[in-house]
């Protein structure tokens, strides 16, 4: 093991979804937030799913940077919705209290999904309902990042994609990913 510790790993075919990055440290997990930051469009979804401390909030910090958000952004745990001024504007959601996947529709969240800005969303599976028959409240584009924490600072990123513009997101992370650093 040298120095170059993150990694992209080449998609396992010219049609996989799926993109699988390292980081071996939270400055490294910033920046990959950030190449996502720089590339936001509005309208775009940024899903984060992963156990505490895994660095979701870590990689929204990131992103943040990547859209030119000063403030500093933490963890909306008890606000479900933070609202930041970028380039863009950044909603930033934290589901790990809502009671059920309703919520999202009676508090009118899902007006975020489709508006001018960007969201990113943590714990997006308590988003998304059981039943795989019931839609998901995404929009048709996104990109869902599955954070994991190995040994030591190390995680894991794998990101799937839906639609074009997650599709275009996962390729910015993949290039991001095979950089030298
Ligand atoms: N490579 C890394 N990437 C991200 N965070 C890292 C890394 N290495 C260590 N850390 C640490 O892991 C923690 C990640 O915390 P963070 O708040 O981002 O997690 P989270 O997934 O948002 O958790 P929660 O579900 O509680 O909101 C931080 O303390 C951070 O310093
Ligand atoms: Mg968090």
């Amino acid at each position: 093991m040298g120095t170059h510790t993150t990694r992209a790993r080449p998609a396992a075919s010219a049609n996989s979804r799926t993109t699988v990055a390292h980081s071996a440290s939270l400055a490294r997990t910033h920046a990959l937030g950030r190449a996502l930051g720089a590339a936001l469009e509005p309208g775009d979804v940024i899903l984060l799913v992963g156990d505490l401390g895994a660095g979701k909030t870590a990689l929204a910090q990131g992103i943040g940077a990547g859209l030119g958000v000063r403030a500093v952004i933490n963890s909306p745990t008890f606000t479900i919705l933070k609202e930041y001024a970028g380039r863009l504007p950044l909603y930033h959601f934290d589901l790990y209290r809502i009671e059920s996947p309703d919520e999202l529709y009676t508090l009118g969240f899902d007006e975020y999904f489709v508006g001018d800005g960007v969201c990113v969303v943590e714990w997006a599976e308590r988003g998304e309902p059981t039943s795989p028959d019931a839609p998901l409240p995404w929009p048709v584009s996104y990109l869902r990042i599955e954070l994991r924490a190995e040994e030591l600072e190390r995680r894991t990123l794998t990101a799937t994609s839906a639609g074009p513009r997650g599709a275009a997101l996962r390729a910015i992370l993949a290039r991001a990913s095979a950089e030298d650093h």
